[in-house]
């Protein structure tokens, strides 16, 4: 019979390092987390081979006594539960774990002087073994040092990944602790060279404008782009608050590792707050890209309990509605102050694209978004400079688009210059976009601004207008309908039709009347009015589309947005028509009043502006 015992505590310690420190920056983490909540202001580290030969770590927080520093890297003692209260956790750490992991698989030494007091103390413990603390010298604070982790572990070393992969990871971990830490300056090195330098911001509490502390600290770490394009979010519910930066829809990612959310100063990777994120941008952006955003909650301790995961980056909320509420809320608000900004980014690319081009074309737009979904790409493929009017003519009915057939295929420019009446909005402040000057390709509206000129795609704009405009009246009480004058069949798959009839209530109440037509088909008898005479079929079938797509834990409004989304994209079928001065001059100033309107709901630009100086710099006069 096998014999049932105690773990020796060294083995019990590698057991929790496996679970704490799963490679060597999350062993960093638990080093800089200590060194926060010993109140550090100043954090230097170095790493050696990604951190596997050598991590150390230097503060000048609060330091530890002799006695302290024995204490330390025993199991279960800890300075941070003073009243034995697992729901009051105001610092990082709480379970007097990680140091006694760290020293389990490594050669771990820990000196420190404690403030005030006359002498500093090393420790160190190699392998799960300690030696008595030795008098060393350190003028203030703690260093502590890791080398050569997981040498008593050798399974876990096999799975360390190349330095510069672990490195990586290990600055990651930094610059998400430095985000929600502007007022402690960091630094780390790999021992030649200086990988992070982030200087102290003012205090947040203290200085002046935490925002601009909080923003600069976060340009330091995510580039000038995010600190050009990223807009102020500051929100408060029933003692739970959200403040932060949230970048503008124009700017987004392929992936949502942009995205830093952190809950009472701590990082972390939560689904619900990555959810709630998602769902704010979702009338914005295109379902594969992502927004970038810093965002910091803070609540009160009871309310989240912290312990649910070994390196402490998930969280569980006591009340996750009012968390999602809080976010998707603060967001959207953010999102419709900033109305119809575009981000600079897309303004740069434009410039580039304006630069004399070597040899052919190379397609210097920002690039639209190569997976978006089916009914945009189809009408979008992926070479805007010579794919976008044919697309768009293609999908023209003939008889569409009012003064005489044809003239989307124009091979020749067809730009018109206004010579008819003087139009003194270009120096109107409430007139951002200015006053229309021509049209160009059949799509492009070019106005002129006060100080600069404004390029409109008013296929996208007219996209974003009608779907503002079906929003609204969703809101108010249902969409106006228009009755088919023939009722449309449209054939379709059977499950097809299964999603769309049962849907049919939803539908309705967007203005798409349609039923059942056997297995094999529906009939469309009424298609929203705003959509004027719109092609009853390739609606419905994108629509069936969308439903099968639609992730099932969207929120029946989220759908009904995506949906919103698709129906619009039908309704514009004002690209590749030619319009008047006056027509284009509408289309601005109904730009001007809706919200959003500087971008598609696929995250593309509305419009984009060229200022004068930018002008004149093309043109070497700057
Ligand atoms: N850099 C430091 N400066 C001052 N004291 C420190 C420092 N690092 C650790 N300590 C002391 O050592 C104790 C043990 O640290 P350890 O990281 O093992 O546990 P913890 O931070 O309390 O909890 P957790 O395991 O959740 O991190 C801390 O509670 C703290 O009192
Ligand atoms: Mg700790």
């Amino acid at each position: 019979m096998p014999t049932l015992r105690r773990l020796p505590e060294t083995l019990v310690n590698q057991i929790a390092a496996g679970e704490v420190v799963e490679r060597p920056a999350s062993a960093l983490k638990e080093l800089v987390e200590n060194a926060l909540d010993a109140g550090a202001r100043r954090i230097d580290i170095v790493l050696r081979e990604g951190g596997r030969s050598l991590i150390q770590v230097s503060d000048d927080g609060c330091g530890m006594e002799a006695d302290g520093l024995s204490l330390a890297v025993e199991r279960h003692a800890t300075s941070k539960l003073p009243d034995d209260d697992l729901t009051h956790i105001s610092t990082l750490g709480f379970r007097g774990e990680a140091l006694p992991s760290i020293g389990a698989v490594s050669r771990l030494s820990i000196t420190s002087r404690a403030r005030g007091g006359d002498t500093a103390w090393r420790i160190r413990v190699e392998g799960g073994r300690l030696s008595p603390p030795e008098p060393a010298a350190l003028t203030a604070g703690t260093r502590v040092e890791v080398r050569d982790l997981f040498f008593a572990t050798p399974a876990r070393l096999k799975f360390l990944k190349a330095p510069r992969t672990e490195q990586g990871h290990a600055v990651e971990i930094i610059q998400r602790l430095a985000m929600a830490h502007p007022e402690v300056a960091f630094s780390l090195g790999d021992g030649s060279r200086t990988l992070l330098d982030l200087a102290a911001a003012p205090d947040l509490a203290t200085g002046d404008d935490p925002y601009r502390a909080r923003l600069a600290r976060l340009g330091a770490i995510l580039g000038r782009e995010f600190e050009d394009n990223a807009l102020p979010v500051n929100a408060e519910r029933a003692g739970y608050r959200l403040t932060g930066h949230a970048g503008l829809p124009t700017l987004h990612k392929r992936t949502s590792a942009q995205q830093f959310l952190f809950v009472n100063g701590r990082p972390v990777r939560d689904k619900l707050l990555l959810g709630a994120v998602r769902g704010a941008y979702m009338d914005f952006i295109s379902a594969d890209r992502h927004p970038m955003v810093a965002l910091f909650l803070e609540l009160p301790a009871e309310e989240v309990d912290v312990n649910v995961h070994p390196a402490k980056t998930e969280v569980r909320f006591r009340d996750a509605g009012l968390v999602r509420g809080l976010i998707v809320g603060a967001l959207k608000h953010a999102l419709a102050e900033a109305g119809h900004r575009a981000s600079t980014t897309v303004g740069t690319a434009t410039l580039g694209a304006f630069r004399p081009q070597e040899g052919p074309y190379q397609g210097n737009y920002p690039r639209p978004h190569s997976g978006a979904s089916a009914s945009w790409a189809t009408y979008h493929p992926s070479h805007p400079s010579q794919g976008l009017a044919e697309a768009q003519a293609a999908w023209q009915a003939p008889d569409r688009g009012g003064s005489g057939g044809g003239f989307a295929f124009d091979s020749a420019p067809a730009a018109r210059v206004e010579t008819g009446a003087p139009m003194p909005v270009e120096h109107d402040p409430n007139h951002p976009l200015g006053a229309a000057k021509a049209q160009v390709h059949a799509n492009y509206i070019i106005a002129q601004t006060g100080d600069g000129l404004v390029i409109v795609d008013q296929h996208a704009a007219h996209e974003r207008l009608v779907y503002e405009r079906m929003k609204e009246a969703l809101a108010a009480g249902g969409v106006a309908r228009q009755a088919l004058l023939l009722p449309e069949v449209v054939e379709l798959e059977e499950a097809a039709v299964d999603r769309l009839v049962s849907r049919a209530p939803e539908l309705e109440a967007l203005g798409l009347v349609l039923e059942g037509f056997g297995p094999g088909a529906v009939v469309v008898r009424e298609v929203p009015a705003l959509l004027g005479q719109t092609d009853a079929a390739g609606l419905v079938r994108d629509l069936a589309e969308d439903l099968a797509e639609a992730d099932a834990a969207l929120s029946l409004e989220d759908r009904l947005a995506d949906v919103c989304g698709t129906m619009a994209c039908h309704g514009s079928v004002r690209s590749g028509r030619r319009l008047n001065a006056d027509e284009m001059n509408a289309l601005l100033r109904q730009m001007e009043a809706t919200p959003h309107s500087g971008q598609c709901n696929h995250g593309r630009p509305t419009y984009v502006e060229l200022k004068l100086s930018d002008i004149e710099r093309l043109f070497g006069r700057r």
